[in-house]
């Protein structure tokens, strides 16, 4: 049986995948690579928006590195801060000197301050990056979410989600709609060693009628500034004409097994505790997608 799983890509494979840069209004985090035969450091890279203009820019960074994926106990490298002036945006990239565990999941998480003459505040972004260190000097993949492949019936429609619990989140928020108003009449949350499974169950739906599918995910570590990460994707699925089963997947998989039509946008807040769309910037769609014969 073919099944189909789409991986929501995270936002390190996103931004070390060659996409295309995105115009950005504050200084803002690049691609994170890896070091070619030294996979305890990794390469911080910086975007500045065209024709950048300031007097002051105050930069500070600080490592977290998830050893023994402790979720709430980091391993914490500060520095001190790096001042730039006059424009002077001589910082392309950093390669902090800390030694990272190979494999182990990272936020290099930034704040920019920008001031004017007299050194009043004109922004102070706070931005985590989400990456690992290399493995083979390779990025290994971070997985946000997985999900199965939705099961009709007439008057039904089922999923589930699956969140890695090697992700560094303590906060883990998953909604889903449907039609953007029909709410889910059931939901249930579970989890094994490896995943938080939450499942979505919508009924009384009206037969052979499509349904547009979005499911929301917010992420956060509520230690870390900046380091929530949100997202939303849809697919239109349509409940079947009579009562039976109408599905490419078996109600009994055991695997996720997300369905390959979901449209995928990542998006980044680079600010603290809001998801304030004036400073979020968005991230080049990306899906992958894999066939997997049972
Ligand atoms: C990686 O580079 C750092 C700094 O140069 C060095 O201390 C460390 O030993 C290197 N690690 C490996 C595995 O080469
Ligand atoms: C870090 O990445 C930038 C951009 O790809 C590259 O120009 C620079 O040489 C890299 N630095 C190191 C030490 O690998
Ligand atoms: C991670 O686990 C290893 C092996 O269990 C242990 O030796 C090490 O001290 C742990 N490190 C941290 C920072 O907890
Ligand atoms: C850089 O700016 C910070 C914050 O304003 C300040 O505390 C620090 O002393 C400055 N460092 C240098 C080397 O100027
Ligand atoms: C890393 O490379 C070495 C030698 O090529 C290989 O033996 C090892 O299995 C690789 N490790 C991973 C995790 O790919
Ligand atoms: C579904 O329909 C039944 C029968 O009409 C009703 O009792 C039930 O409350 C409905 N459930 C939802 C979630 O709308
Ligand atoms: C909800 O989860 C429990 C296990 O925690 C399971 O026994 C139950 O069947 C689930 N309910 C539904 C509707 O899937
Ligand atoms: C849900 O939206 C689809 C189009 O996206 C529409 O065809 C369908 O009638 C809607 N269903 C309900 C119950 O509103
Ligand atoms: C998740 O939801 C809970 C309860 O609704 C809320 O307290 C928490 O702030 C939310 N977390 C995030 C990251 O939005
Ligand atoms: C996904 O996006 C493409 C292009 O934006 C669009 O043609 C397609 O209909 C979308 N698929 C779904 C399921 O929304
Ligand atoms: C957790 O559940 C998922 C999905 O059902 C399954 O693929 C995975 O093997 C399970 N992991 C463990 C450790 O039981
Ligand atoms: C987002 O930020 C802008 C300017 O910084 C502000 O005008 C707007 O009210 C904010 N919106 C929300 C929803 O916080």
């Amino acid at each position: 049986m073919l099944v189909f799983i789409v991986v929501y890509s995270c936002l390190l494979y996103i931004l070390s995948s060659g996409q295309i840069t995105p115009a950005v209004i504050y200084p803002t985090l690049g691609p994170v690579n890896p070091i070619p035969n030294n996979d305890s450091m990794l390469n911080f890279t910086f975007i500045y928006p065209a024709n950048y203009q300031f007097v002051n820019l105050y930069v500070q960074f600080t490592i977290y590195d998830f050893v023994n994926n402790t979720v709430l106990s980091p391993t914490k490298y500060p520095f001190s801060w790096a001042n730039f002036t006059n424009s002077n945006t001589s910082l392309p990239w950093v390669v902090p000197n800390v030694l990272m565990i190979p494999g182990d999941y990272v936020f290099g998480c930034f704040e920019w301050v920008q001031t004017d003459a007299s050194d009043l505040t004109l922004s102070d972004i706070n931005e985590c990056v989400l990456t690992r260190a290399s493995i083979n000097s390779t990025t290994p993949p971070i997985v946000p979410l997985n999900v199965s492949n939705p099961v009709a019936t007439a008057t039904s429609i089922t999923f589930y989600t699956y969140t890695s619990q090697m992700l560094p989140y303590d906060q883990v928020n998953i909604t889903a709609n449907i039609n953007g108003t029909v709410q889910p009449s059931i939901t249930n949350t579970t989890s094994n060693a490896t995943y938080n499974i939450n499942m979505f169950y919508f009924m009384n739906l009206t037969q052979n009628t499509p349904y547009n599918i979005c499911i929301s995910y917010i992420y956060a570590n509520s230690l870390i500034k900046g380091s929530d990460a949100m997202d939303t994707s849809c697919d239109v699925m349509t409940t079947s004409s009579t009562s039976s089963v109408s599905s490419i997947a078996p109600a009994s998989s055991t695997l996720p097994t997300p369905s390959p039509s979901f449209n995928t946008t990542t998006s980044r807040p680079s600010s603290g505790n809001s998801f304030n769309k004036t400073i979020l910037y968005l991230m080049t769609t990306i899906s992958i997608f894999i066939s997997i014969f049972i």
